[in-house]
């Protein structure tokens, strides 16, 4: 198995942003998601003209991901061009728990520096899947 350096697994969810359509908020965001088995699902946000319907692309990466059959995710890259580092929105945060708890997330902002979290450490006291055994 390759393992990637932070550094490449930034690089693309940076690749990821340039597909965002994000025509309403102009904020491009890409995803780059790791799986246990190696694999690099990448996303970005798919936004609407109804608001709401939007798509983070954490949550874009996570969806494309499961759909392909992988559900244990190591590290996720967050990447957009802004001065701050985009982090990961409530709703991605428990999206991303409930396949990885632990999962560590990259955040990196348009000058190439980035941050590391543990989902753990973003999302105190979740709820998850064990509440419902
Ligand atoms: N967005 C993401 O894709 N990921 C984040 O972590 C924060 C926000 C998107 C949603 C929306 O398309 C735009 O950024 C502005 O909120």
């Amino acid at each position: 198995m390759i393992l990637l350096t932070d550094r490449e697994l930034i690089e693309m969810a940076k690749t990821a942003s340039s597909h965002a359509y994000s025509p309403y908020s102009r904020f491009s965001v890409g995803a780059a998601l790791e799986c246990t088995d190696g694999t690099v699902v990448t996303g970005c946000n798919v936004e609407n003209a109804a608001l709401g319907c939007t798509i983070c692309a954490e949550r874009t990466a996570v969806c494309k991901a499961v759909s392909m059959g992988k559900r244990r995710f190591v590290r996720i890259a967050i990447y957009a061009d802004s001065p701050d580092y985009c982090t990961p929105c409530g709703t991605c945060r428990q999206v991303l728990n409930e396949f990885s708890p632990d999962i560590e997330v990259l955040c990196a902002r348009g000058d190439g520096r980035y941050v590391s979290y543990r989902l753990r450490d973003l999302l105190p006291l979740s709820f998850g899947s064990s509440f419902l055994e």
